[in-house]
């Protein structure tokens, strides 16, 4: 067991922060000690601005609880927190270099899934099942050079034109508006599909109700994401989204940024185009851990 280490006694509000401190000091692991002390001092520093009442610090301890409890395979509460106070943009954004021209990243969210069907070029991922306005979208994958990148796993997923992904969607089929691409030699890929809508992320749980208690929407504009991937490339995750949606300049989750906002032009046949560029860095390839199964 691990010995006692008398860090000292408390005596008045002003001496906590010092004597928590002094408590974690020895922790032998320099990461976990530098997080978990920046975390102490800034979460003090918060209590203190703000003073909470005993029955808002039981509230927001039944918060956190509720979270966790409203959380499962299907949907993670914590997760969305997060993307709803911009911690997950935040993290992403600091994550990945900007000045390159490289693509902007965008968050993963929770509806990507491993295993999408592999596609040929110019393949269809509508599977069927929910309507909609046709959409062509053509993408090119090149380095921060402009030199094309042949070879790049480029895996797509979007909602329906109702804003329901297929797993949240019974009259849709298994995979649907789902699929991975392949770069060719000129680093080009294209596909077809349908329109995406916007949609609101799930307000039936403890985030809904902070949400509606901020008088803040719950919608993200229409989007198609994104996550492609080379050896040698940092896996580029991210979000082109529609520029005439209204709710452009209010994503309820902070995804969008002015060059993410992608053209979808009338095609002249009661359809659309998306033309765009995608720009990946030199790094590492790294997958992520799939939200859903
Ligand atoms: C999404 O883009 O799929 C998403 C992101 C954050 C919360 C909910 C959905
Ligand atoms: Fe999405």
């Amino acid at each position: 067991m691990t010995q006692p280490f008398s860090h000292g006694v408390v005596n008045g509000a002003d001496s906590v922060t010092d004597i928590v401190l002094k408590a974690m000091s020895r922790t032998p692991d320099p990461r976990l000690r530098e997080l978990m002390e920046s975390l102490v001092r800034h979460l003090h520093a918060f209590v203190k601005e703000t003073k909470p009442t005993e029955e808002e610090f039981e509230i927001a301890v039944d918060f956190l609880v509720r979270l966790g409890q409203a959380s499962g395979p299907e949907k993670n509460e914590v997760i969305l927190l997060s993307d709803l106070l911009g911690v997950s943009t935040l993290v992403m954004s600091l994550n990945n270099a900007r000045g390159l021209g490289e693509t902007d990243s965008a968050l993963l969210g929770p509806f990507w899934r491993a295993g999408a069907p592999v596609c040929d070029s110019g393949d269809s991922i509508s599977r069927g099942g929910q309507g909609g306005e046709p959409l062509e979208m053509r993408g090119t994958v090149s380095d921060t050079g402009g030199k094309p990148i042949a070879g790049a796993t480029v895996d797509v997923w979007q909602a329906s034109p109702v804003g329901l992904y297929e797993n949240q969607d019974e009259g849709q089929p298994e995979h649907n508006l789902r699929g991975r691409f392949v770069s060719d030699a000129d680093g080009r890929f294209h596909f077809r599909t349908v329109r995406p809508a916007g949609y609101p992320v799930p307000v039936d749980g403890p985030c809904g109700e902070l949400l509606r208690a901020q008088q803040r929407h719950p919608y993200r504009p229409a989007h198609i994401h994104f996550m492609i991937s080379k050896e040698a490339f940092t896996t580029l995750i991210t979000q082109v989204f529609a520029n005439d949606d209204e709710c452009i300049a209010a994503d309820v989750v902070f995804g969008v940024t002015p060059p993410l906002s992608g053209k979808f032009e009338p095609d002249g046949k009661g359809g659309w185009t998306l033309d765009y560029k995608f720009v990946m860095q030199p790094g590492i390839r790294r997958i992520p851990k799939p939200p859903i199964p």
